[in-house]
């Protein structure tokens, strides 16, 4: 029995702007996906668009003709459609544990490669910034230079707790757009609004540059100035529905901030928020309030494992 997990991630900040080559600040969170596999002589796997995704990647890149039958049992904490990497992190797990399966050493910048073949089945043309932070975990700096290469540096430390202890994620409901839908959207506003745009995400790079020393020191006014600056960009870029950017005023209202991560929402929900509050029980009231399920789960965790 094989038995691997690997965590969900948000965008702690730069998405959309690292389409156009900016960086982009991920995390892992505590939300883990868990895949078993065991070897059976007549093996079935529940899910089989999956199987048919992950196994011709891992036949091409092999060259194997066949994979000798076994089973899979897949469980998830990590909500599905709202920013938190879930299809990353099951083929993470998939791809893992089916090397294990037919006997290859475990290589991380192997399974990051082949989780990213599978991830543009599901997405289309992602930038790669979820597969990498499910694989290695942390805190990851990502940054996509040409199409085929990209920096993929884990923050080296992690989040003090003065600050760790305070984020919680609120999820807003899955947006009604594919992560596909809103990149394109941006897309079509960079073509027509080309010298404002170029400007939104310079600020956004900076930003994300703030923000790693902001974190790293454990700033807390500062973190809570760019969190609520980068949010304001992905209002004025479009990615951010009238409904969230209301519950992102109140918790700003309140004294903390929150931004979407990841490629948001235009109708309604925009998927998961990452918020900030120096007393996190005043976020608590505010999602019960506004009836959001709501995770206060650890960031930065560990990536991909055997269990
Ligand atoms: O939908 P998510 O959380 O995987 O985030 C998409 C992030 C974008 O920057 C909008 C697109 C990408 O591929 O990086």
């Amino acid at each position: 029995m094989i038995k691997v997990s690997a965590p969900g991630k948000i965008h702690f900040l730069g998405e959309h702007a690292v389409v156009y080559g900016k960086p982009a600040l991920l995390t892992t969170v505590n939300l883990r996906m868990s895949v078993i596999l065991r070897a059976k002589p007549e093996g079935s796997i529940a899910n089989d668009k999956l199987k048919k995704i992950i196994e011709p990647i891992i036949k091409k890149k092999f060259n194997l003709k066949i994979i000798p039958p076994y089973e899979l049992d897949i469980s998830s904490q990590i909500p599905i459609g709202s920013g938190f990497g879930s299809s990353a992190a099951v083929s993470a797990s998939y791809i893992a544990a089916l090397l294990s399966h037919l006997g290859y050493k475990w290589d991380l910048n192997v399974i990051n490669q082949l989780t990213f073949a599978a991830e543009k089945v599901f997405h289309g043309n992602p930038s790669g910034g979820d597969n990498s932070t499910v694989v290695f975990g942390g805190l990851v700096w990502f940054r996509k230079e040409t199409p085929d290469l990209k920096i993929i540096q884990q923050v080296p430390f992690t989040i003090p707790n003065k600050l760790s202890k305070n984020f919680m994620l609120i999820n807003t409901g899955n947006p009604k757009e594919t992560t596909k839908d809103m990149v394109e959207l941006v897309s079509s506003k960079v073509k027509s609004q080309k010298s404002k745009f170029k400007k939104i995400f310079e600020d956004q790079e900076q930003l994300v540059r703030e923000l790693v020393i902001a974190l790293k020191e454990g700033d807390e006014n500062e973190l809570i100035k760019i969190i609520r600056a980068g949010e304001k960009n992905l209002e004025s870029i479009g990615v951010v529905s009238s409904y969230v950017a209301s519950i992102i005023r109140t918790v700003e209202k309140a004294g903390g901030a929150a931004k979407i991560c990841g490629a948001g929402g235009k109708t309604k929900g925009a998927g998961v928020l990452l918020a900030y509050h120096p007393t996190k029980n005043t976020l608590e009231e505010i999602s019960k309030a506004l009836n959001l399920p709501y995770f206060s789960t650890s960031l930065g965790v560990e990536g991909l494992r055997q269990e």
